[in-house]
């Protein structure tokens, strides 16, 4: 893909195994990676040649300005804001006014800031910023309030973002994953790949979960010259989940005549 090789992002959330996929596809690209995040231990084994690392947590915006300065002393420049950090905290109908906020701070104000404090770079380099949304942006799931709340959050902020950064020149888009093999499905399933892979195949017309891989092959695109006319919008990288509805994949009328 045309645009990415000599550039510059910044990858809070890094840390994390989606993250890890977007640094690895950005270097195999050309593209130096500032990895920020709030887990420093797996965030300094992260550094390699042309990736860096700066400790970050999004809720403080003295942290916030000290990376972008790490990013422009390490690199010179930076082109690209890619937001993959989120919190998962979530008590549904019970969540507390902190927890709310909390959630809020990590999962929409944090890259906001971000992006208040890397403007004048982006726009010099006519950068773009691609922001996480999730399923959960467009549907109603069990005992979950907060992320799903803030996710759809994260859709409307992208193209307010889209509309009010293209004077700069710097192009605003989301990307929307259905269930990804994560951190947080290894834990959940044990490390179970195959089994992760079993419970999503009924909810995602491709009948499993997604690669991390896949994921990044869509951000890269979205940050790259190819997408140089796509602002405001959003890559379902879900397997076709949204696209379903309540009928499933399964034929409905055959049971008005069982
Ligand atoms: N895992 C999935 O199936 C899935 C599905 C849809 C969307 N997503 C989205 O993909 C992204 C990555 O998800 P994941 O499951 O890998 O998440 P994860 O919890 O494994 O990783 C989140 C990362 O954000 C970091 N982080 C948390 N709070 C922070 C803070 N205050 N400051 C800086 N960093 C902080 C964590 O340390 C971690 O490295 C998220 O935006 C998530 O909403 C994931």
């Amino acid at each position: 893909m045309r645009g990415l090789d000599g550039k510059v992002a910044i990858v809070p959330g890094g840390a994390t195994r989606i993250g890890q996929a977007v640094v690895a596809a950005f270097r195999a690209a050309g593209t130096r990676v500032m990895v920020a995040d709030i887990n420093a231990t797996a965030g300094a084994a992260m550094a390699a040649d042309g990736v860096g690392f700066t400790p970050c947590d999004l809720r403080d915006d003295a942290q916030i300005a000290a990376l972008v300065q790490a990013t422009r002393d390490a690199f010179g420049r930076i082109d690209f804001l890619v937001n993959v950090a989120c919190s998962y905290l979530d008590n549904g109908p019970a969540s507390t006014r902190a927890e709310w906020l909390e959630s809020f701070d990590v999962n929409v104000v944090g890259s906001v800031m971000l992006m208040q404090a890397a403007r004048v770079d982006l726009a010099k380099n006519r950068g773009a910023i691609v922001n996480f949304g999730s399923i959960s942006s467009r549907v109603a799931q069990t005992g979950r309030w907060l992320y799903p709340v803030s996710k759809a959050a994260i859709l409307q902020l992208t193209r307010n973002q889209a509309m009010d950064l293209a004077p700069d020149s710097i192009r605003v888009n989301a990307v929307s994953p259905g269930w990804t093999w994560s951190n947080v499905m290894d834990q959940l399933t044990g490390g179970d790949r195959a089994k992760t892979d079993r419970v999503a195949a009924p909810f995602h017309l491709l009948r499993r979960s997604a690669d991390p891989g896949e994921v990044a092959a869509a951000v890269l695109f979205l940050c790259s010259d190819e997408a140089s006319f796509i602002t405001g919008t959003d890559i379902r990288v879900d397997g076709g989940y949204t696209a379903m509805g309540p009928e499933r994949a399964e034929p409905a009328i055959p049971l008005l005549m069982a």
